[in-house]
Formats: C-alpha cells, structure tokens, sequence
C-alpha cells in the first residue's frame, strides 16, 4: 500500500479547519490504496520520510517565512531524506525525484515569502510538486475548505 505523509503546523482553529480539511479528502472514500499519515511538524522524523510515497506539507507564515515548526521538520530530516546542500549551506536546487508534494500555507496578510521558503527547500529534496500551492490569508471558509479537500484528494490520488 502506498503511504502519503502529511506533515503540519496547525497552532489555531483557523488552521486545524484546513488542515482537517486536507486530511479528509487525502481519506476520500473513492480513493484506494493510500495510507494516510499524519504528523505535527515537531513530531516528523526522518523515519517516517523515507516510508513514504507522496508528502502534504502545512504551514502557517510567520515573518515572512514558514513556522519554526516545519523549518524543523526541514532541519531534521534533510540530509537523511536525501536533500543537497550548496557550498554556502543553502539548499542546493535542483533536487530532481518522482516522489510528488503539495503545499498549503495559512496567513493573515501575506503568505508570499513562507511559500517561497517552502519551495526553495523542497526544490533540493528528491520531490516533484503535483499540485498548485494552496494560499488562504484569513478566515477559513467553505471554499478554502473545500479547496483543502480537494488538494488531499490530488496527492492521495496519485498513489492510488
Ligand atoms: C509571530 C507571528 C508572525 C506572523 N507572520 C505572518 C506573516 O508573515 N504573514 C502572514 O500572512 N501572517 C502572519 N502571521 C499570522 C499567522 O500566519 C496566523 O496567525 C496563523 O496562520 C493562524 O491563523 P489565525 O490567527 O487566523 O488562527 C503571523 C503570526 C504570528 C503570531
């Protein structure tokens, strides 16, 4: 069975509505075959990165970047999970790899440079990205919420 690993930073309510929202079409009854897993950012490890298939990241923007919390994921399980690092110390692009992400970003004025931040690590990882980056800045509505579901749904399907 092939295995999605979603990996989030969900401190509010807010956020944990996208995130159930991702989660639950990832748990879509039509699609078969995929184990979902679910980690908070601080609790992922290496281990669970290398078992799967396809990854779901979640984040809040927090100055401008992504949360601390899934900057540690990053830290964490980099090198294991088989990023490159440049001469400088920063992630080296060009990573290349099947293994396919998506991204969902939660902010109240401007997700811009946490998204960002995002994609210039993951560039560096052996991932290819599937979907396009959910952005919600603000409340969570039926529409982001469905828009969640649908993303879970994307990731979950192509390992089916
Ligand atoms: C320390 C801190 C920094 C933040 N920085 C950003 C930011 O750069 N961009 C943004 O859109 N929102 C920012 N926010 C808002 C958070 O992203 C937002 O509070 C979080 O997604 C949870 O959403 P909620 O407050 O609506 O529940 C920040 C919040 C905090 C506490």
């Amino acid at each position: 069975m092939a295995r999605l690993l979603v990996v989030h930073h969900s401190p509010t309510a807010t956020v944990r509505t996208l995130t159930d929202g991702v989660v639950a079409g990832a748990n879509d009854d039509a699609i078969e075959g995929v184990e979902v897993v679910v980690r908070p950012a601080l609790e992922a490890n290496a281990g669970d990165v290398l078992s799967a298939d396809g990854y779901l990241l979640g984040t809040t923007a927090n100055f401008g970047y992504m949360s601390g919390a899934l900057k540690h994921f990053f830290d964490t399980i980099f090198l294991e999970a088989g990023g490159a690092l440049s001469d400088d110390g920063s992630a080296a692009p060009g990573g290349g790899g099947k293994k396919p992400f998506g991204l969902w970003v939660h902010g109240r004025y401007d997700t811009t440079g946490a998204v960002r931040s995002v994609l210039s690590i993951v560039g560096a990882l052996p991932w290819t990205q599937a979907a396009e980056v959910l952005e919600v800045l603000g409340d969570v509505g039926d529409d982001a919420r469905d828009s969640a579901y649908e993303l879970g749904g994307t990731l979950a399907a192509l390992l089916s």
